[in-house]
C-alpha cells in the first residue's frame, strides 16, 4: 500500500515535532506546545483536499462509522441499508449504535445499487451507508436521486477510496456525514486513526464534541470546557495527526503513481476478449489502488487467481476471502456478540443467517483483483506485466 511504500523523512519531522513539546493531546496546554497543532493542521488540510468545509480526526475508521452514525441521529430501532461486500467495521458500528443492518444488491461498480437500495427501503429506514469500496465509486448521481426520493441520510464510508472522485467531486463530499481510515492497510496510515468530513455546521459540531465526551471545546481551558452532551472517547492522538499529516502531502504523488502503474496493467487485460472491467462510474476518479476485473464466469476466475498466486503477483478472490464478503461472517449470521445487541431484543429483523443476495454472488464469484503499489520501477512493471499475460493465458480457456 502507499502510505507503508513511502514512510520517510517528512513523518519523522512531523512526529518529532510533538514530541519535542511532549505535548501529545489535542486539545488544550497552549503554552507548552510552541504552535504545533497537528490534528488541527491535519485537519484544514484534509478539508482543502476533500473540498469539504469540515473533518475531524478520530481514533479508527471504525470510529468515524459510529461517530458519522451518531451525528446523523441514527439509533435504537432505525433501519441502516449496507452492502454485503465490505469490511465489515461499518455493519458493527450500525449494530451498536442499536440501529439494524438491511443488506441490499450490488452491482458491478461493486459498491451497493441504487436498484438494490430501493428494494431494501421499509418504513423503518433512515440511512444508507455506502461503502466507496477498493478505489472507485457507486453510481452517485442515481444513489443519490433514491436517498432524496425516499427521504433517506446518505451516510459515506470512503475509507477504501481516499483520493478517489466522482465528475471532480472528492469521494467523502457525497454523505451528509463521510468517514474515513488511516489504519496500516489504508492509502494513508497512521497505524490506526480516522476521521470524519462533513459540510454541515451542526454534524460537525455533533462530532468534535460527541468523540470526546461532549466537552464542547470552547476556550482552551481543558477543565473548564462545558459538557453539552454525553459522548464518548473517539480521540485521535497528535502523534498519529503528525504521521497522517505527512501522508496526507503524498496523497497527490501516490494517486498519480497509481493511476498510471493501474494503466499499464489494464492494457494487458484488454488483450483477453473474456475479461470485462469493473464498471467504474467515472474513470477519471479511480483512485487505482486495485485493478479489479470481471471473468466470464467462477471456475475463469478461481483459475486466474490460482495461476497468479503461482505467478507471485497480488490476487485477491474476495468472494472466497475471509474478511470482506458476507459468506464468511458467521459472526454476523449467529449475531454473536459478548453482550446483549439491541438488535437481539427487536422484532421483523433481517434473517442474517440465510442473506439471499443472488445478483451479489453472481458478481463476486467472476471477481478478480489485483493490488497497485506505487514504487514499482519501469523495469518491475514490464515483469508483471508479462507474469500476469501469461498466468492469463493459462486460466483463461
Ligand atoms: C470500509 C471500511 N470501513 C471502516 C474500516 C475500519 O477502519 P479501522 O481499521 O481504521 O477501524 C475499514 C477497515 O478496513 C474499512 O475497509
Amino acid at each position: 500500500m502507499a502510505g507503508t511504500e513511502l514512510f520517510g523523512d517528512e513523518e519523522r519531522k512531523e512526529v518529532m515535532d510533538v514530541l519535542e513539546t511532549g505535548v501529545l493531546f489535542r486539545y488544550g496546554h497552549d503554552s507548552q506546545r510552541n504552535g504545533i497543532w497537528k490534528a488541527k493542521t491535519f485537519e484544514q488540510e484534509f478539508s482543502t483536499y476533500l473540498g469539504v468545509k469540515h473533518t475531524h480526526f478520530c481514533a479508527s475508521g471504525t470510529a468515524a462509522d459510529s461517530l458519522s452514525l451518531a451525528c446523523c441521529g441514527i439509533g435504537y430501532g432505525d433501519e441502516v441499508i449496507v452492502p454485503p461486500y465490505t469490511f465489515i467495521a461499518p455493519i458493527e458500528a450500525v449494530l451498536l449504535a442499536g440501529a439494524i443492518p438491511v443488506f441490499a444488491e450490488i452491482d458491478e461498480t461493486l459498491c451497493i445499487s441504487p436498484e438494490g437500495i430501493e428494494k431494501a427501503i421499509t418504513p423503518r429506514t433512515k440511512a444508507v451507508l455506502i461503502v466507496q469500496v477498493f478505489g472507485s465509486m457507486g453510481r452517485m448521481d442515481e444513489i443519490l436521486a433514491v436517498c432524496q426520493k425516499h427521504n433517506l441520510i446518505l451516510i459515506e464510508d470512503a475509507a477504501p477510496a481516499l483520493g478517489g472522485s466522482y465528475r471532480g467531486k472528492m469521494l467523502g463530499n457525497f454523505g451528509k456525514m463521510s468517514a474515513f481510515s488511516f489504519d496500516y492497510y489504508k492509502i494513508i496510515t497512521a497505524g490506526e486513526g480516522g476521521a470524519v468530513a462533513t459540510n454541515d455546521d451542526e454534524l460537525y459540531d455533533r462530532a468534535h464534541k460527541y468523540s470526546d465526551h461532549g466537552h464542547d471545546h470552547i476556550g482552551n481551558a481543558r477543565g473548564a470546557e462545558q459538557h453539552p452532551i454525553l459522548g464518548y472517547n473517539f480521540r485521535g492522538s497528535e502523534l498519529g495527526a503528525a504521521v497522517v499529516l505527512a501522508q496526507l502531502r503524498k496523497l497527490p504523488y501516490m494517486i498519480e503513481k497509481q493511476k498510471s502503474h493501474q494503466n499499464i496493467l489494464k492494457q494487458v487485460l484488454k488483450e483477453f476478449p473474456e475479461i470485462q472491467m469493473r464498471h467504474v462510474p467515472d474513470e477519471a476518479g479511480d483512485s487505482a489502488t486495485f485493478l479489479s476485473f470481471f471473468l466470464p464466469d467462477a471456475d475463469q476466475a478461481t483459475r486466474v487467481f490460482d495461476e497468479f498466486q503461482k505467478e507471485d503477483l497480488s490476487a485477491s478472490y474476495w468472494y472466497r476471502n475471509n474478511f470482506h464478503y458476507h459468506r464468511q461472517w458467521g459472526h454476523l449470521k449467529e449475531l454473536k456478540s459478548i453482550f446483549n445487541l439491541p438488535v437481539m431484543k427487536m422484532n421483523n429483523v433481517p434473517d442474517y443467517k440465510n442473506l439471499q443476495v443472488p445478483q451479489s454472488d453472481d458478481i463476486m464469484q467472476r471477481l478478480m483483483m489485483t493490488q497497485i503499489m506505487v514504487n514499482w520501477s519501469e523495469e518491475e512493471l514490464n515483469t508483471l506485466a508479462s507474469k500476469m499475460r501469461s498466468a492469463l493465458k493459462k486460466a483463461i480457456k
